[in-house]
């Protein structure tokens, strides 16, 4: 049996059409298309669309998608009954995945396992996760879930969900950049975790609470919420550098640096970097942009690693106004419209995906009966 590489790193484990990512390059396409593109000139009901179909949707095919969105956003009222239960002192990712799993029992396709079924749940989970983070966050502060608005696109009926009131035009901007941004990241932890669970035949639902499962760890997608902690742990600009000098010397890993797969700068910390710069000119206070900088430069310059996705995003959420600890479900509301791709892309060539794991244990151990155990 061939050697393991832990972490499988490097290790191609199937073929997909979905995402193309080159680390040497720092180049991510989805079908093909650049994501600088998708960044500046689409929407992520139209970044869904592709991710979902294979093709940039026609105008009328992207307003069906954004009616079937406006359709769905809304939970079930036993769905909410129960989220009511919970402590609200739940993770919010924990909520998350509970919720999903939750949701499942009201599938309106309930036994239908057609690919047509699984592209209307594709549809309903991206549609209903915006609105279980948002209720979450009005339930656990002691108010009403806000209910969405009848029409409007995605990031607008999210922060307007999230805040009870019409989100700002820039805002809502931003938060559509994020969304297609993260949309897909190729055979990251969450998805390589859904796409084993569809490999089983577990139905959607299944395979989507595994990805949140697997997103919630600080390696993965928790690693945005511990950038705005170190952010604000840090506070002024001026201790920024000495801050990270310590953290590095003290060999801490360093939150929203590195990355399994890029060797260059990540295409997605680009569009955020200038966001977060943005922010900060529009809100008044460059402080986290400015820190975020000067920890960028310095740790690039003494460890020669690169800020990923997560590290400015941080500081992007939090300048909107958006919990801390909302930042890691704000990435699985964008990353269910690529996890459910894969899903679906499984489902269409599926076959288990069953690895070996190289045993490096004793051979033979003898059996010793329990009263003669020392
Ligand atoms: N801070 C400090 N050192 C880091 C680091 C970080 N964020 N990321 C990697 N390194 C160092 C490691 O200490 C290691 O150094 P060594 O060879 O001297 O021991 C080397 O770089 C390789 O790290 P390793 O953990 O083996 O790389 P990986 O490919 O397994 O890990 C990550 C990739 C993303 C898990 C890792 O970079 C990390 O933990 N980053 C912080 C968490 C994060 O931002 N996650 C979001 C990813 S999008």
């Amino acid at each position: 049996m061939p050697t393991t590489t832990d972490g499988l790193e490097d290790v191609v484990a199937l073929h997909s059409y979905i995402c193309d990512l080159d680390g040497k390059l720092g180049k991510l396409t989805y079908f093909g298309v650049d994501i600088h593109d998708l960044a500046r000139y689409s929407s992520f009901e139209e970044t869904a669309y592709l991710l979902w179909h294979g093709a940039l949707p026609t105008r009328a095919q992207l307003e069906e998608l954004k009616e079937q969105l406006c359709a769905n956003r809304v939970l079930p009222e036993q769905v909410l009954e129960l989220m009511r239960l919970l402590p609200t002192t739940t993770s919010p990712m924990d909520v998350l995945r509970t919720t999903v799993s939750a949701v499942s029992s009201f599938d309106p396709d309930a036994g239908d396992t057609s690919a047509a079924a699984n592209h209307r749940r594709a549809i309903r989970l991206t549609a209903m996760m915006t609105t279980i983070v948002a209720d979450w966050e009005q339930m656990r502060n002691g108010r009403e879930p806000v209910a969405p608005l009848a029409d409007g696109d995605h990031a607008t009926n999210f922060l307007y969900m999230l805040k009870g009131k019409m989100p700002d035009a820039y805002d809502a901007h931003v938060v559509d950049v994020v969304l297609i941004l993260h949309a897909d990241h190729e055979l990251n932890a969450s998805t390589f975790a859904a796409r084993v669970t569809a490999a089983t035949l577990a139905g959607m639902y299944a395979a989507i609470s595994a990805a949140i499962a697997a997103l919630s760890g600080p390696l993965h997608g928790g690693a945005n919420e511990q950038v705005m902690r170190m952010l604000l742990r840090i506070g002024e600009v001026s201790q920024a550098e000495p801050y990270i000098q310590g953290a590095l010397e003290r060999k801490e890993r360093i939150m929203g640096f590195g990355h399994r797969v890029y060797r260059t700068e990540d295409p997605r910390a680009t569009h955020l970097r200038a966001m977060s710069e943005e922010l900060g000119k529009r809100t008044g206070d460059s402080r986290w942009y400015q820190i975020s900088r000067i920890i960028e430069q310095y740790v690039k310059e003494h460890k020669g690693l690169n800020a990923n996705v997560d590290f400015y995003s941080a500081s992007v959420y939090y300048m909107l106004g958006i919990p801390i600890d909302l930042d890691t479900p704000v990435l699985a509301c964008s990353r269910i419209s690529g996890w459910t791709a894969h899903v679906l892309e499984q489902y269409a060539n599926n076959r288990l995906i069953r690895p070996r794991a190289e045993y490096i244990g004793p051979k033979v151990t003898e059996y010793v009966p329990i009263e003669q155990r020392g």
